[in-house]
């Protein structure tokens, strides 16, 4: 039984030529033909990178072609924000150093500080970026600054209390380098994550031209004005070293697995023989800032799956009063998108390389992520109804899975609720840019250039 109604599609929808003749550097990836539609939520099957270096040729109806110059201007209007918390500093210096130079780099480190932390370093790092024409920003997430900003500007639920820090999170990081990008970066349209463990720099320059391709193709049947788009990248494999010291590629990591198996019973159970939702857990996504203001954000690991929550819930469930039947669902407090919001699912070439996590961390994570679909959609499962009773169905088999797979908290007995933060455009930006302003100039905003920035 469908858990959802839905309106699946199976339709051309880009044309395969992006791109003039006789260039050279372009990106080619497979065509999605099949799709899913929620309401106003569309989610795109997986298209795989097939070539990303190619020369303009001929291709078939199945590929689509999109030139280094599209791809070019669509990344020199894009924000790559970097959360790190400790990573080897050649490493983050490999990752800054991979992003393209079109970009716009946002270093947000919750790095050790003081004399004996790394944080300075980091630093170091990025202003030598910066003078050497880069534009690199970077802010620490336990700023005192940015703690106020956001205190002052209406999202004090980031704190840890009344006055406090910014909490600690992957999630947390990452909404600061949306707030900050929104406040500061007024002519990004474009904000992606890449996380800063990244060992192989290769990937990361695969993954924002990936992020371009994700919203040419969004771009291609609407204006980006017209809707929201987020791009999910899902990588080639994550190379494992075997105790016989050989590797292994597995193509699901331990997390991923769990995570998008339940997505899958949810937005597409026909689909068994290739699982539909292969990005749960996508840790390098991207999106239109107008999307990045509008979502609510999980804190810390499940802010990824919990993206697919609220599409889901603002796109479908909830709709403006009386417009839809599922209108007598909407919880008061929670608007519908105002736009449609395409999901496109990219397969990169490139492999994962990352630092080892052991199996607790994995446990812990994909147990969030389960509980932010599990919290999520319980305003949607009490009221009669098809959809409804499939929903109830589905969040208790999932507690029976945690059950079963020492998910659940301990203290309440159930999945783990994650704090969900508002919608960060319930902030006042320009009160945020004031009070974040002289502390984010000082020490960044001058290095990487952006004073002669119109924010
Ligand atoms: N700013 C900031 N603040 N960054 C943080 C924090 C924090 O509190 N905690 C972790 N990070 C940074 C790490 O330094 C790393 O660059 C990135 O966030 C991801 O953290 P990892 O600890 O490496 O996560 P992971 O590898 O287990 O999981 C990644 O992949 C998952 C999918 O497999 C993450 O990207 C997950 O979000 C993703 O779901
Ligand atoms: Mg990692």
């Amino acid at each position: 039984m469908a858990v959802l109604t839905l309106s699946p599609q199976s339709r051309p929808i880009w044309p395969p030529r992006l791109c003039q003749r006789g260039g050279s550097g372009n990106l080619l990836l497979t065509r999605p033909l099949k799709t899913r539609k929620f309401g106003s939520l569309e989610i795109f099957e997986e298209a795989k990178v097939l070539e990303l270096n190619a020369q303009v040729r001929d291709v078939d109806t199945n590929t689509l072609q999109l030139s280094k110059g599209l791809l070019d201007k669509i990344l020199s209007k894009t924000v790559i924000v970097v959360p790190c918390k400790d990573e080897d500093l050649a490493i983050i210096r490999g990752v800054i150093s991979a992003v393209p130079a079109s970009c716009l780099v946002l270093l947000v480190s919750n790095s050790k500080r003081g004399h004996d932390g790394q944080y300075k370093q980091e630093l170091e790092i990025a202003k030598a970026f910066s003078s050497n024409g880069k534009r690199v920003l970077y802010i620490h997430q336990k700023d005192a600054r940015a703690a106020s900003a956001f205190q002052a500007s209406g999202l004090p639920e980031v704190l840890n209390h009344a006055g406090g820090s910014i909490r600690n999170g992957k999630g947390e990081g990452m909404l600061l380098g949306i707030a900050v990008a929104a406040a500061f970066c007024p002519d990004q349209h474009y904000i992606g994550f890449v996380d800063a463990d990244n060992l192989n720099p290769g990937s990361v320059t695969e993954y924002c031209a990936a992020f371009a391709a994700g919203f040419a193709m969004s771009a291609m049947s609407a204006s980006p004005e017209a809707e929201h788009s987020m791009v999910r990248l899902k990588w080639a494999s994550k190379p494992k070293e075997r105790s016989n010291g050989r590797f292994e590629f597995v193509t699901e990591g331990r997390c991923s697995r769990i995570v998008n198996s339940w997505l899958n019973k949810l937005f597409a159970p026909g689909f068994t023989d290739t699982p539909f939702i292969t990005t749960g857990n996508a840790g390098e996504h991207a999106m239109t800032m107008g999307l990045a203001v509008k979502l609510r954000m999980a804190a810390g690991y499940a802010i990824e799956p919990f993206h697919f929550v609220d599409m889901l819930a603002r796109g479908h469930l909830v709709t403006p009063e009386g417009t839809q039947a599922h209108a007598r669902l909407c919880p008061n407090t929670l608007p519908s998108l105002d736009k449609p919001v395409r999901v496109v699912q990219i397969r990169t070439l490139n492999p994962h390389y990352h630092r080892a996590s052991d199996d607790e961390h994995i446990r812990r994570m994909w147990a969030a992520g389960l509980g932010s679909i599990y919290h999520g959609l319980a305003p949607y499962r009490s009221v009669a109804g098809s959809d409804e009773c499939a929903l109830l169905k589905l969040s208790r088999d999932m507690h029976d899975f945690a059950a079963t797979h020492d998910g659940l908290d301990q203290s309440s007995g159930e999945l783990p609720r994650p704090r969900v933060y508002p919608a960060l455009e319930n902030m006042d930006l320009q009160v945020f840019r004031e009070v974040l302003g002289p502390s984010l100039g000082f020490g960044s905003v001058r290095s990487a250039g952006l004073e002669t920035w119109s924010y």
